[in-house]
Formats: C-alpha cells, sequence, structure tokens
C-alpha cells in the first residue's frame, strides 16, 4: 500500500484541525508541509511555526519538502520544531552532503527533491545516503498543477538505481497526483505519494482511500 502525503498547500486553513481530524481516521500516515522562500520559487507560505503547531496537535509523520535557497538554517528551524522528514532541493545548498549527514544526525529522515529539469544522475553521489527521493511531478511552486507525464520515467530510473545498488530510499512523488497519475507513478516504483489538491477538493477520505488503494 503506498503511503499517502495529502498536502497542506490545498487544505482550507479555516477548517484545518478538522481536515486533519478527518485524515487521521484514514490509512495515511503522513502530512506534507511545503515551505517556500519567495525565492528559490516564486511563492511563501508556511515556515516553522505551523510545523511545532502541527506537532502538537498530531500523530501523522511531517513531511516537510523545503523549497528555500540556502535552506540549512531553516531546515535546522523546522527539525527542531518537531518536522520528521526533511527533504532539499540539492541545487540550494552549497554543501548536501554534509547537509544529509546533519539531518541525519538529529534523528530525522532526510530526503532530496529533483525538480524536472533535474536528472537523478547530478546528484548520483547523495542518492547512497537519502531516506527519500522526491521526484518532482510538476515544477515546483504551486499546487493545482498538470502532472508531467515524463517523469514517470525518472520514477523508473530510480527504482532501478535503488535495486542495483542496495540503496535504501523511498521514492515520493509530487505535483499533478491523483488516482490515474499516482497509478503510473506507483507502478513505476513510487511508495510515498503527496496529493493537494486532489485530496482537499474533493471528498477527503474518499480521495485518499483512492490513493492508498493503489
Ligand atoms: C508544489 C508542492 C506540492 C503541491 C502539490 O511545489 O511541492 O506539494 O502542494 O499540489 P497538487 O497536488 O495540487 O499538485
Ligand atoms: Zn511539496
Amino acid at each position: 500500500m503506498p503511503i499517502v502525503s495529502p498536502s497542506l498547500l490545498a487544505a482550507d486553513l479555516f477548517k484545518l484541525g478538522d481536515q486533519i481530524k478527518l485524515i487521521e481516521q484514514t490509512d495515511a500516515s503522513y502530512l506534507h508541509v511545503d515551505i517556500m522562500d519567495g525565492h528559490y520559487v516564486p511563492n511563501i507560505n508556511f515556515g516553522d511555526k505551523i510545523v511545532g503547531e502541527l506537532k502538537q496537535h498530531t500523530a501523522l509523520t511531517l513531511d516537510c519538502h523545503i523549497m528555500v535557497n540556502q535552506p540549512e538554517q531553516v531546515i535546522m528551524d523546522v527539525a527542531a520544531a518537531g518536522g520528521d522528514i526533511l527533504t532539499f532541493h540539492p541545487e540550494t545548498s552549497a554543501h548536501p552532503y554534509r547537509l544529509i549527514q546533519e539531518i541525519q544526525r538529529l534523528g530525522k529522515k532526510a530526503g532530496i527533491a529533483f525538480d524536472p529539469g533535474i536528472a537523478l544522475s547530478t546528484y548520483a553521489d547523495l542518492l547512497p545516503l537519502v531516506d527519500q527521493v522526491l521526484v518532482m511531478t510538476v515544477s515546483p511552486g504551486f499546487g493545482g498543477q498538470s502532472f508531467l507525464p515524463a517523469m514517470v520515467e525518472k520514477v523508473a530510473a530510480a527504482k532501478q538505481l535503488r535495486e542495483d545498488n542496495d540503496y535504501h530510499y523511498d521514492i515520493e512523488v509530487d505535483g499533478g497526483v491523483n488516482a490515474d497519475t499516482g497509478q503510473q507513478c506507483v507502478t513505476a516504483g513510487a511508495n510515498v505519494l503527496v496529493a493537494g489538491s486532489y485530496v482537499f477538493k474533493g471528498e477527503i477520505a474518499e480521495r485518499i482511500e483512492s490513493l492508498t488503494r493503489l
């Protein structure tokens, strides 16, 4: 069963408590929190404060997706606030190798995210270390964009590399995921599905169930 990670970006913030309770009654075990800086991506939204609040109110795994330039300090703050998985875009950090080690030293899971324009081979030397590879299936920055079908091949390549080299990472996809595109990703080897609009712009429990049963 794939892990489903509903993306907070699409939630109704005025009903957040109720929506999280609904998610907790499903098989979704993650909550995806996008953190953006208005520089690396042209949008600004959540930060470590909401991560801290979420930590106090839910046992869901906080799957934090950090889209900021020079992410070192933000990552440490989000980790201290209770983020469980810290995934960043390696091109935003001067020393991504060290950053992965620092995240793991805190007892957290470290992930790296691949923009649609960046090949897995660009960061081949990070793959043995990481706990999660996030294959972006849209260009990062906004919810509600259309899934990029060409990324399915990248998911398959990430799976192949993991098999060939005995790596241990989960493969997560993020952007434009619904039951149909999610199925393509699961078939290719993804085991963590992030979904924002699909989950929150419909009946939450039903939509999550349609993904957990893929
Ligand atoms: C986009 C974010 C996604 C976003 C996905 O940069 O990383 O997590 O919330 O939203 P949907 O599922 O609507 O494409
Ligand atoms: Zn995300």
